[in-house]
Parts: structure tokens; C-alpha cells; sequence
């Protein structure tokens, strides 16, 4: 919480620009409808060509919106879209990103709708992306279109980088930063892409995890086996890879690989008691994600297990036999997609040869086991007091009324540690969306109400950032 006073009644933001929103409100609706529409899914190597579709669509608009050396930039990958409007000289450098790309839609069967057909109803859109992310970055494109129909350019130079990998570990990104290093100046970097506290309460996320992402393939033999043939005389593999996947946690919920507690910062009682006095309720939120029991980490709250603490999942498993009826083999194979969020100050690179090398110890004899790193990102922590974080807070309470909460969020978003230490740049993570809008998931959705406040927050927070000294950013 700041400590100035509370504002009874949002302030209303400049009344053109406000009028300009008010008018357009159809049309920016649609706008988001229409990006949605593109299934702009990273990991999935049939929606390449999506990825450069929604990227040149990202680019007109920038261009329609007076941005200049607008690019969509090539990568090994996929591409990023860079702009640019710097027209308020003297004044902080924001660099602003979102990202385009989304999550795969299965299973499908259990959308009400198709993902690629979002569509709004009853003050709600829902569709793949319309959330996670794009709708919060046609709100950054919106709050621009707004300014300039109220005659005004934003009070702060912008720069957009738009990325269509943050779902895939951001590693074109990784890259792509330090080569446009000359073209990335800014005072200060505002993410959009995380989401307000439970219930809708507006927050300002000041702690994401990091993550390291691998996989465990277990190999037996080139073909499977006839389980009565070889049953007791060859180790099966989905036996080896259950015992191995057992050794990585245990049932207090403490990852057992040896060294991974090593470099964590611990919580200071001041961050527990901050925790403690956020508005969470362990029971309505087992309640909303319909799982008959909380299961934390020993010692450590549900909101502190789930966002400040580090910790290791099992993201899918297969091999053998699956289908129908029954089939007696010992599988030729199994495997393992792991991964584990990390806290500050843990490395992914380090966390994973810790796993690499602890499978190995672990593993049964008689199968051939090998770790191969997917990809990595690390935490990132910002302190509650930056100017900019507070600048954000009075944005925050000049449209929504109410102070923000100051959060940690459990999910990742890569890029943000590598513009604080390869940028140099403070970061603030300020994203509309609520918690339970179904990200990852069937049926993702954006509240109208939350399009319509997170515009104007963008809108007002160039306004708060403009009046920081520079250098105080
Ligand atoms: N928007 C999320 C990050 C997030 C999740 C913020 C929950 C706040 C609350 C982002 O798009 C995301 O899902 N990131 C991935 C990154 C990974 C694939 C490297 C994640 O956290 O799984
Ligand atoms: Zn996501």
C-alpha cells in the first residue's frame, strides 16, 4: 500500500482523452476481437506463418498510430515487432512490452466456443490470447490511438518491443536485446502481462518466478518388449521414470534435488507479514480451482508456496500403451516434461545440471536416462518504493479509486530480469487481467471492465511517469 490517503472516487482522466475512449469503445472491442482471431500459438511450428501474421497486423496499427521505425524484426524464430514514438523531448524513456503469441488451445473439446472465434458477451471477451496477452496489449495501442484523437502525444517517449515467444521461454529474445541494445535507451521498462490480486482487486506485481524447463527421456530398448517374454528380467522404463520423479520432491513439498535451496533469498519477515496481509483466502481459492485440497510447501503458506517459494512440477508424462483394452508390453520408452519455478537469486543454467546430475545419480540401472534443458528464465524482484512502481500506484488509484496491493505472482515471464540486468532498467509489471481468467486454459476471458481500466491506467500512467525527475526512475 502507499501511504498517501485513499481517493474516494477515481479521478477522471483528461476529459478529451476520456471522451475519445467513451467514442470508441465499439471499435476498440472489435480491434481486440480481430487480433484475437490470430492463432498465433509459438510452440507450435504449423502456426509460424500466424506468428509473422499477427506480427505485421501489430505494426500497422503501431504505424497507424504515428509510431516510427516501426520493424517487424526477424529472429531465429519468431519475430519481434519494434516502434517507437518519442515525442516529448526532455522527458523519461518508457519501454514498453507485451507479448503476441499464445498458449496451444487443448483440448479443445472443452472451449464452449471455438479459441479462435473470441467473441464478447454479457461485458466479458473470450478466445485464446484475449487475456494472455493480447488484450493488454491492444489496451497499450488504444491508450495511444486515445491520446492523439484528443490532439495530445503521450507525455513520455515510448518504445515497443512486442515479442511472439514469451511462451516459449523468450529465447529470439534473449538474443535479439544485447544486438539492439543502441535502440532500447530507456529510464524505465513497463510490462504488461500479469494480472490484478484475487477477486479483482487491482495490484501491481512486484515479484514473478523464474523458471527452468527440461525433459527426462527414459529409454529401455529400441522397440517395446512382450511383457511375459521379459517381465522380470529387464527393468521397465515408466517404473524407472516414476522412481525418479519421486526422488525429485517430497510429499512436505521440498524439491529434494541436492544444491536447489542454495541460492535462494530468503523472506524477510517484513515480505511474510506483507503476505500475510493481503486479502487471500486459502478456502475460496480452493473453492474456485475445484481441487479437493491445498497442498503447499511444509512450513510456508498457500500464497507463499505458490509465489515466493520455489518449486518443481511435472508438466506431462507419457509412454507405453494408452489406448483402449489392453496391450502387455514393457514400453520401449517413457518420458517427462519437468519444470521448476525459481525464486531470486536461483539460476536456471545451475538448477539445471543440479536435476541433469541428480537424475543420473538416481536413476535405476538398466535403462539409458538423459536431462535436456528446454529453456530458462530468472526471477525478478522489485522494491515496492521505486518511483516508478509508485507512479504506477497513483495511476493505478487515479482510474480504479483504490490503492493497488503490491503482489508476487507465481507464473514467469522471461524477459523481465534480462531488462533489469542487461538493460539496466527498473521494471514495473502493470497488467489488467484477473487471476482467474483461464490463461493456459479452455475458455480464457477478459472483463470488458478490466479492457475499459487498464486503457485509461496506461493513459494516466505516461502522465505520472512525465512528472518523475529524470534520473529518478
Ligand atoms: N502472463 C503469464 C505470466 C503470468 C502468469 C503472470 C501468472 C502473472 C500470473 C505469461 O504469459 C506466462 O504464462 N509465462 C510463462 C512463461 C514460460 C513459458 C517461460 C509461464 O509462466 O509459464
Ligand atoms: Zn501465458
Amino acid at each position: 500500500m502507499t501511504d498517501e490517503p485513499r481517493s474516494p472516487e477515481p479521478t477522471p482522466i483528461d476529459p478529451a482523452v476520456e471522451a475519445a475512449l467513451v467514442g470508441s469503445r465499439e471499435a476498440r472491442a472489435a480491434t481486440l476481437l480481430e487480433f484475437a482471431r490470430i492463432p498465433s500459438i509459438s510452440t507450435q511450428p504449423e502456426h509460424a506463418a500466424d506468428m509473422v501474421t499477427a506480427a505485421e497486423w501489430i505494426a500497422a496499427r503501431l504505424r497507424g498510430v504515428g509510431a516510427t521505425e516501426v520493424e517487424v524484426c526477424e529472429t531465429q524464430l519468431h519475430p519481434i515487432v519494434y516502434g517507437r514514438i518519442h515525442e516529448a523531448p526532455g522527458a523519461p524513456t518508457v519501454l514498453v512490452y507485451c507479448h503476441f503469441d499464445v498458449q496451444p488451445v487443448d483440448p479443445v473439446e472443452l472451449w464452449e466456443t471455438a479459441p479462435f472465434e473470441p467473441f464478447l458477451r454479457d461485458g466479458r471477451f473470450v478466445g485464446r490470447g484475449v487475456a494472455d496477452d493480447k488484450g493488454q496489449l491492444v489496451m497499450h495501442l488504444s491508450a495511444i490511438e486515445a491520446l492523439r484523437a484528443a490532439g495530445r502525444a503521450p507525455a513520455v517517449n515510448l518504445t515497443f518491443v512486442f515479442e511472439g515467444e514469451e511462451e516459449y521461454g523468450s529465447e529470439s529474445l534473449f538474443a535479439w536485446i544485447p544486438q539492439n541494445r543502441h535502440r532500447l535507451g530507456a529510464d524505465v521498462a513497463v510490462i504488461s502481462d500479469t494480472t490484478y490480486f484475487e477477486g479483482n482487486v487491482p495490484a501491481i506485481t512486484v515479484g514473478l518466478r523464474g523458471i527452468m524447463y527440461a525433459q527426462i527421456d527414459v529409454e529401455l530398448s529400441p522397440v517395446d518388449l512382450h511383457s511375459g517374454q521379459y517381465g522380470g528380467s529387464v527393468e521397465n522404463p515408466a517404473i524407472a521414470l516414476a522412481r525418479i520423479i519421486t526422488a525429485l520432491k517430497g510429499p512436505d513439498g521440498r524439491v529434494r534435488i541436492p544444491t536447489f535451496y542454495d541460492d535462494v533469498v530468503a523472506l524477510s519477515d517484513a515480505d511474510r507479514a506483507q503476505m500475510a496481509a493481503l486479502p487471500f483466502d486459502e478456502e475460496s481459492f480452493r473453492e474456485e480451482t475445484q481441487v479437493p485440497a491445498l497442498v503447499g510447501e511444509t512450513g510456508w503458506t498457500i500464497l507463499e508456496s505458490r509465489t515466493a517459494r520455489p518449486t518443481l512440477d511435472v508438466n506431462g508424462i507419457w509412454g507405453g500403451f494408452q489406448g483402449d483394452g489392453a496391450k502387455t508390453i514393457i514400453p520401449a520408452h517413457a518420458h517427462a516434461k519437468v519444470s521448476t519455478r525459481l525464486v531470486a537469486d536461483q539460476k536456471p543454467g545451475k538448477v539445471f545440471e543440479a536435476l541433469r546430475d541428480y537424475v543420473a545419480q538416481v536413476a535405476p540401472r538398466g535403462v539409458r536416462v538423459t536431462t535436456t534443458f528446454i529453456h530458462g528464465g530468472e526471477a525478478s524482484l522489485t522494491p515496492t518504493d521505486h518511483p516508478a512502481t509508485q507512479a504506477a500506484a497513483r495511476a493505478i488509484r487515479a482510474v480504479e479509486g483504490v490503492d493497488p496491493v503490491f503482489i508476487r505472482e507465481g507464473g514467469s515471464i522471461p524477459v523481465t530480469a534480462a531488462f533489469s540486468s542487461v538493460l539496466g532498467l527498473p521494471v514495473v509489471l502493470a497488467g489488467f487481467d484477473q487471476p482467474n481468467c483461464n490463461a493456459h486454459a479452455p475458455n480464457e476471458w477478459l472483463d470488458e471492465r478490466n479492457f475499459e481500466t487498464g486503457t485509461r491506467i496506461i493513459v494516466r500512467l505516461w502522465d505520472e511517469l512525465a512528472r518523475l525527475p529524470r534520473g529518478a526512475q
